[in-house]
């Protein structure tokens, strides 16, 4: 059966495009495959991070997950730092991963630029999602666009593992929903809609609805009037194109418009009859955070069982000394 896996890393709150990008696909796959999920908390460690709030929104994306049809009954959803695993394959993969290869992470030369001091985690940062993916033995990783060249160095790195040291580890592949892989700021659609960027062209799972509307409503189109999708030409409208797609889930090409004003009339739609229902499953699952890090812990126990016999397998693979 295909084993797929996903992280999530509650380094702000999560927007629209983690939902199109990956929280919606990856909750699909819970129909077809056997699906580990998980809060990469220490992932958020790579910048500058208040620890109390660390904790609410690991707890908030948790929830959020799971209002996204993340139902943890149906697979196993686990907080990254609770597996040791994870670290420690990190380290071992390191030892495989060269200077060079993560220096060229764009992700790490684009946030690198952005800070006068530059955390050694976010240079290493690959080597921990590597492990991440590669001690599940996942062999699809659904994840938006940004993240593909990630999952790429995995592959790498896992081969690489094989061929020195023998056959580990399973070499996945990124899997990217049809339409959203990539949504774009509203207020910049050159720009991708990030939660760790403050812009009122970004859309929070949990903004008001009527803000939703207005964020929408006032998205940045493009010069001339035609409604066409060409992300290049028209990037603001391919957008809007692209989340109504993702929303409504009819293809891109299906959908005909003539005006700039309905298209975006009814991408709010779409986009609010998607976030009211997820919005009252969150806030009943908020309203009890006991029981919400009961499941966390109960999900961390089997993901602990899954990925401790393929640290040992690595450990043993590169001639340390079994415990
Ligand atoms: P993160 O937390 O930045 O994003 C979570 C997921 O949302 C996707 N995403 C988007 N998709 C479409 N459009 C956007 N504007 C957009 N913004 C974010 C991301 O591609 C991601 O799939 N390093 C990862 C988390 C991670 C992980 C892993 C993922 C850690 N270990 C192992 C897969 C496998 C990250 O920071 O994602």
């Amino acid at each position: 059966m295909t084993r797929v896996l996903s992280l999530f890393t509650p380094s702000g709150h999560p927007t629209l495009g983690n939902l199109l990008g990956a929280l919606r696909p990856s909750a699909r796959l819970l129909r077809t495959a056997d699906c580990v999920y998980g809060i990469s908390d220490l992932h958020a460690l790579t910048g500058g991070h208040d620890p109390a709030r660390l904790r609410e929104r690991s707890l908030e994306l948790a929830g959020l997950a799971i209002a996204a049809g993340i139902d943890p009954s149906r697979c196993v959803l686990f907080p990254q730092s609770n597996v040791p695993a994870h670290a420690e394959l990190s380290y071992l993969l390191e030892s495989t991963a060269h200077y060079g290869e993560m220096q060229r992470m764009i992700q790490f030369k684009e946030k690198s630029a952005r800070q006068d001091t530059v955390r050694l985690s976010l240079l290493t940062y690959p080597a921990l999602m590597a492990a991440d993916i590669l001690l599940y033995q996942a062999t699809e990783v659904p994840v938006g666009a940004d993240q593909a060249q990630h999952v790429e160095l995995t592959r790498d790195l896992a081969e690489r593992f094989n061929r020195l040291y023998g056959p580990v580890f399973t070499p996945p592949r990124a899997v990217h929903p049809p339409a959203a892989a990539r949504v774009m700021d509203l207020a910049d659609p050159t720009s991708k809609m990030s939660k760790s960027v403050d812009s009122p062209g970004t859309i929070l799972l949990l903004d008001p609805v009527d803000a939703v509307r207005r964020k929408i409503m006032r998205a940045v189109t493009d010069s001339g009037s035609s409604v066409s999708y060409d992300p290049e030409g028209k990037p603001g409208v391919s957008n809007l194109l692209a989340i109504l797609s993702a929303c409504t889930d009819v293809p891109v090409a299906e959908l005909s418009y003539d005006s700039y004003g309905t298209l975006k009339k009814d991408t709010a739609d779409a986009v609010i009859a998607l976030l009211e229902p997820l919005q009252r499953r969150y806030a009943s699952l908020a309203a009890d955070p006991a029981s919400l890090q009961a499941v966390l812990r109960a999900g961390a126990e089997r993901a602990r069982a899954l990925a401790d016999p393929t640290l040992a397998a690595a450990k043993r693979a590169m001639g340390l000394l079994a415990a």
